[in-house]
């Protein structure tokens, strides 16, 4: 099947305006990348190489979003909403350029299956000139449905357009559709627009293919693959269903989730065999794990890379550029940003590492704080490797710790310190003897001489 060619149509015309948003309907994101992307990810995995996108009038920011993740689509503009089959005539000039396969989904319906695409692709291979990606649903309100007589699919009848009898039957159109590209813009260009909304639908193509005697044939796939998005419920709902086939992928896949229901991935998540994420865990994009870490719980990650047996959290934030290498350690409380945190190297309390590179096997104890920011700039910290950093320390950077060494506790730094060096950064410690109960009695008999008059 991989030699024949395939067109994949994406329709993103004609947005509805129930999201309430400044932000077209396709690019609201599924796991943090826009839904319309999903479909296209979708085409691509399902073997389609080339991509006709089409989008409404003045859409130039689905124009310009859309390059980002789909460099190689080629956008169309359907100047009037005028129904699925006049969106996909947009694309003509693609449709003439002849393909084997020609797949039609919708921009707004982000979890058709690539299975469901490759199954319908097969069975052009097979022969037939169209094939119908149909569901089963008790509750077919507003969908097309499917007409078969004697076991053959003869036509597919928009809600608005069925008789009672018709309304009652629960296998639908999903929405995707595969037609053999030699008889496309045949097909196509009779649909006419003689129903209850004066619309040139997709859909009619089936009637027509049917009546010219070429082979028709529906597929079924889940109700996901039709899910198509309206709203932000439906957003939320679409995202509840990506996230539980994620998690049960990198369960199979090797990965402990001891609360899956409760962690979060993003589309581009990588993350190895034999880790462990505790409950309520939220995985940004960027974030690339190997195998054996342990993300403990409530930790936010994202932009980071993690290596083999890293241990990150309870509570961590990494952010972009966090870089763990083997066996490192984050902790409690910290916050890594734009850092590499060297094999070894132990963050572990309460602390901020931005712009730095932490040697390994250092210690940084409780408290650190690395100043990168004085308002304007940033600025690097580099600290070498075995150096040990005592608990409430401030490295105020630009600086950097030599190799071994040695800040205590409590310190400012703002010079940088050599090799196996000790440095105080702090007022040296006054201690007087007798002066702590003297200063008591001093105060108790002021508050009491307070309180007669
Ligand atoms: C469509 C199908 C219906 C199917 C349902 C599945 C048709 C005629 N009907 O109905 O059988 O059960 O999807 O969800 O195809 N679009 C354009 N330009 C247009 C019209 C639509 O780009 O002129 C795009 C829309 O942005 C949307 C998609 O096509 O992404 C589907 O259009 P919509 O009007 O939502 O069709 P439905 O009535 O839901
Ligand atoms: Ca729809």
């Amino acid at each position: 099947m991989s030699q024949r060619s395939c067109l994949s149509i994406i329709l993103a015309a004609g947005e509805g305006t129930r999201m309430k948003s400044a932000v077209p309907k396709v690019l609201h994101t599924i796991a943090g990348l826009p839904m319309v992307a999903h479909v296209v990810k979708a085409a691509e995995a399902a073997g389609s190489g080339e991509l006709a996108l089409v989008i409404g009038h003045g859409a130039d920011e689905m124009r310009k979003a859309a390059l980002k993740f789909a460099p190689k689509a080629e956008a169309f503009v359907q100047e009037k909403r005028l129904g699925t089959a006049h969106a996909v005539l947009a694309a003509r000039a693609a449709i003439s350029k002849g393909y084997d396969d020609i797949l039609v989904m919708f921009g707004d319906t982000p979890l058709i299956d690539p299975e469901a695409l490759a199954a319908a692709r097969l069975k052009l291979a097979e022969g037939a000139a169209v094939v119908v990606v149909g569901f089963r649903t008790e509750n077919p309100s507003g969908y097309g449905r499917l007409i078969e007589k004697a076991g053959r699919l003869v036509a597919i009848r928009e809600e608005k357009d069925c008789s009672d009898e018709e309304k009652k039957i629960t296998f639908c159109n999903g929405g995707l559709m595969a037609v053999a590209g030699r008889h496309a813009l045949n097909l196509l260009d009779q649909v006419g627009s003689k129903n209850a909304k004066g619309e040139y639908y997709l859909t009619d193509i089936v009637e027509i293919a049917a009546a010219q005697g070429l082979d028709v044939v529906a597929t079924e796939a889940s109700f996901e693959n039709a899910l198509g998005i309206n709203n932000r419920a439906e957003l939320a709902q679409a995202e509840g269903i990506w996230q539980a086939r994620r998690r049960r992928e990198a369960m199979l896949s090797g990965v402990t989730l001891i609360a899956p229901e409760t962690v979060f991935f993003s589309h581009d998540t990588e993350i190895g065999a034999d880790t462990i994420v505790e409950p309520n865990v939220w995985f940004g994009p960027g974030v690339k794990i190997a195998t054996g870490a342990k993300i403990h719980a409530f930790s936010h990650i994202e932009g980071a890379t993690i290596a083999s047996n890293c241990d990150v959290g309870p509570f961590a934030r990494l952010r972009p550029g966090a870089d763990l290498r083997t066996k490192a350690k984050v902790g409690n409380f910290c916050e890594v940003k734009q850092a590499i945190v060297e094999e070894g190297a132990k963050v572990n309390h309460l602390t901020y590492i931005g712009d730095a590179r932490i040697g390994a096997r250092a210690n940084i104890g409780a408290g650190t704080i690395t100043c990168n920011y004085d308002g304007y700039s940033k600025f690097f910290t580099d600290i070498g490797e075995g150096a040990f950093i005592g608990s409430n320390s401030s490295l105020v950077a630009p600086v950097s710790i030599g190799k071994g060494g040695y800040i205590a506790s409590g310190s400012v730094i703002t010079e940088s310190v050599p090799d196996d060096a000790l440095a105080f950064g702090r007022a040296r410690q006054r201690t007087l003897a007798g002066k702590g109960k003297e200063l008591r009695e001093r105060f108790s008999q002021a508050a009491a001489a307070r309180k007669k008059g």
